[in-house]
């Protein structure tokens, strides 16, 4: 519950929605990549959500469990202590013409589904994985694993979980 991950920098306003989002130093360098990359081809990638404290994902979750239940909210919640964006390496992104919970339908989406791996990013709660990751499907929220990872999890179609489970915890 005091964890807070060394390194922490502020995502530059040119790829956040407000100041100080913040991510650890080599997620967001290939986090700006990936953004600029996506800008060569006419999308606008922008983060909305990156590194959360203990305390505020304690805040949020118990917001959301009085707002929806224990049962819903932790179906698209995590835990305090148990969200990635806890870690610095998830961030939440949205394209400039649409709110996070329409992000699937945006060219931004289609693109960033096929391409994150580059950059060290999944799609980490995917459309019909839910039996797996058990959170609903976000297609805004990606995790940086590095290039290896990522590519290796595009490839086989997998989950963390999954790989998790078959490559580490093995
Ligand atoms: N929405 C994700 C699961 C989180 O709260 O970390
Ligand atoms: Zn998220």
């Amino acid at each position: 519950n005091d964890y807070v991950p060394e390194n922490l920098v502020d995502i530059n306003i040119k790829y956040a929605t407000k100041e100080g989002i913040k991510l650890v130093d080599y997620a967001n360098d290939d986090f700006i990549k990936l953004c600029n990359d996506a800008n060569k081809e006419g999308l606008d990638i922008k983060a909305i959500s990156g590194y959360r404290s203990y305390t505020y994902q304690t805040s949020l979750y118990n917001n959301y469990v009085k707002q929806d239940g224990v049962t819903k909210a932790d179906t698209y919640s995590a835990r305090p202590g148990y969200s990635e964006h806890q870690t610095g390496l998830a961030v939440d992104v949205a394209g400039s013409n649409y709110q996070f919970d329409q992000f699937k339908n945006s060219k931004e989406y289609k693109w960033l589904k096929d391409n994150a791996y580059k950059y060290g990013f999944i799609i980490r709660y995917p459309e019909e994985k839910e039996n797996i990751t058990l959170y609903q499907y976000e297609s805004w929220h990606i995790r940086y694993v590095g290039k290896d990872i990522a590519t290796n999890i595009f490839n086989k179609d997998i989950t963390f979980d999954e790989y998790y489970v078959k490559y580490i915890d093995n």
